[in-house]
């Protein structure tokens, strides 16, 4: 009788860590899928183009590895001379709540102002942070932002009036 208790105990148990376990798959399966999804966004909307340096020069080829690290080459407008976020290290540094905040009101008067995150759904913005924290903090700050008249010391290109 004693024996009999034992073994059930032993089946339970059994049971219990292969329902543990088998609800543990999903979970780690859709967590890849959100790295492969935030790095899918991030390619279509063109995100490397402004914030990975030389990445548009290498024809689009460069590792992930470097990518999102921001630069030095300043975008020059009349409203000023801005510098592209190093996201590796901003988004690595914020909560991913407030990484949807923050995307939802980007700031204004930027090339930013071109790009259409605070459109994107809260589901890809997610996945687009668990992308970036995949890949980890990377690199240096960007310069910081130069108020409009002051001439950038840096290389900067012309950019357009934001819309
Ligand atoms: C046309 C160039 C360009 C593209 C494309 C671009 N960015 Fe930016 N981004 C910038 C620049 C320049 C800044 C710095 C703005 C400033 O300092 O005012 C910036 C700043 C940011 C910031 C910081 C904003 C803040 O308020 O601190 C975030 C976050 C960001 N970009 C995310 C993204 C993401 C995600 C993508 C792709 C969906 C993207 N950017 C695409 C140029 C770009």
């Amino acid at each position: 009788m004693h024996c009999r208790f034992i073994l059930l105990l032993l089946v339970m148990l059994t049971l219990f860590v292969g329902c543990t376990g088998s609800s543990q798959q999903p979970s780690h399966i859709e967590r890849s899928t959100d790295v492969e999804r935030g790095r899918y966004v991030v390619e279509i909307m063109g995100c490397n183009d402004c914030h990975t340096p030389d990445y548009m020069g290498s024809g689009s080829s460069l590792p992930e590895k470097d990518w999102l690290v921001g630069g030095d080459l300043g975008f020059h407008g009349s409203w000023g001379t801005a510098y592209p976020t190093n996201l590796r290290l901003l988004l690595n540094g914020i909560s991913e709540d407030d990484w949807l905040i923050l995307a939802r009101r980007m700031r204004q008067s930027s090339p930013m102002s071109w790009v259409r995150l605070p459109k994107v759904t809260d589901q890809d913005l997610r996945a687009v942070y668990r992308f970036v924290k995949y890949l980890g903090p990377k690199g240096t700050q960007a310069p910081a932002r130069l108020p409009a008249g002051v001439m950038p010391t840096t290389d900067y290109l012309e950019f357009p009036e934001p819309h």
